[in-house]
């Protein structure tokens, strides 16, 4: 049998289906809103890549510095001989942890996309003889399924991404994220820290732009997914932080009165001049909430690693 297996648990049409509804859901709402999920087509991930690099944003340079000091530790405690990724987009950050995996047998890359898990997939086959990879092409917000692996599994889910999902949606997740473990199993998770305000504001409005245009690229998904005319050029990127609820936000503002068609849906939208469209919250975190997060999904947390500067942290917990 091939060392490099591919399962679509996502129908063809599935994606169509979802962003349909979320964005008739979301700008027929007040506030109007738009799902983070909606970034990441060509463009969108290819911008992302770059938001990595830039000076002001630091998670992912700061993930990348504890998963290196802290591989070792991790395989150690975890002793996984399958590893399971959610969202793992492109996996360099992950041969880290695959490399430091002594006992690794089968690696389960999970993403929506299916070219970047092919070419990840076969990179690392040839790399380490042995590893059988079952790449998952699917929604991991959705339900999930995963296949029979050996035992202990580690579940991995880097980034951040988490703080993308609203408090209840996070508490959904966690615990489905649970139903997929076994006593014993494990979950490593990054998240970002809460710290001053002007390094996350920063963060997420840099000097250069990118994270602007990676913002408005939403509306080019939705213009060439649904037919919608709207004009990027007529929306402000806004980030801010929200104080009382510690997640930053980001949104675009109508820079002008307007009527934003979106054909597909037969829908017509009425944006006021400065009215703010909300495109997406990322939470920054404690280790007490992430302590109790965890612990509200049957998962105990059992070690917590920080970047040197003490900007974003990987928590180790276990499935009880
Ligand atoms: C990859 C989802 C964690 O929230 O920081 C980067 C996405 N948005 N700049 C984040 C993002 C704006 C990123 N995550």
């Amino acid at each position: 049998m091939s060392p490099f297996r591919v399962t679509r648990t996502l129908p063809e049409d599935a994606t169509d289906a979802a962003l349909r509804a979320d964005v008739l859901t979301g700008l027929t709402a007040t506030p109007k809103t738009l799902p983070p999920k909606w970034f990441y087509d060509a463009r969108g991930s290819e911008l992302f890549e770059q938001i990595t690099e830039l000076p002001e944003y630091y998670p992912t340079r700061a993930e990348r510095e504890i998963l290196r000091a802290r591989s070792g530790e991790i395989a150690a405690a975890s002793g996984a001989r399958t590893l399971v990724e959610l969202g793992s987009g492109s996996s360099e950050k992950t041969r880290l942890l695959i490399d430091a995996l002594t006992a690794l047998e089968v690696y389960v890359p999970v993403d929506v996309s299916e070219s970047a898990l092919t070419q990840a997939g076969q990179a690392l086959i040839a790399e380490r003889p042995g590893l059988s990879v079952h790449a998952l092409i699917a929604d991991f917000t959705g339900r999930l399924e995963l296949p029979g692996t050996p035992g202990p599994r580690l579940l991995a889910f880097l980034g951040g991404t988490i703080g993308n999902l609203l408090p209840a949606e996070r508490a959904a997740f966690l615990a489905s994220v649970r139903g997929l473990l076994t006593p014993g199993d494990a979950l490593l998770l990054g998240t970002d820290l809460v710290k001053d305000e002007g390094v996350l504001v920063r963060a997420y409005d840099d000097a250069a732009g990118v994270t602007a245009e990676f913002n408005k690229n939403v509306l080019a998904v939705v213009d060439r997914e649904l037919g919608a005319d709207f004009d990027p050029g007529a929306f402000d990127h806004v980030a801010l932080w929200d104080a009382e609820n510690e997640w930053i936000e980001m949104r675009l503002r109508s820079r002008v009165a307007q009527t934003v068609k979106v054909p597909a849906l037969d829908l017509a939208v009425d944006f006021a001049v400065g009215e703010e469209l909300r495109t997406e919250v990322s939470a920054k975190f404690r280790r007490d909430g992430v302590t109790a997060e965890l612990a509200a999904a049957r998962l105990e947390l059992t070690n917590w690693w920080t970047d040197s500067q003490g900007r974003f942290a990987l928590s180790l917990s276990v499935a009880r």
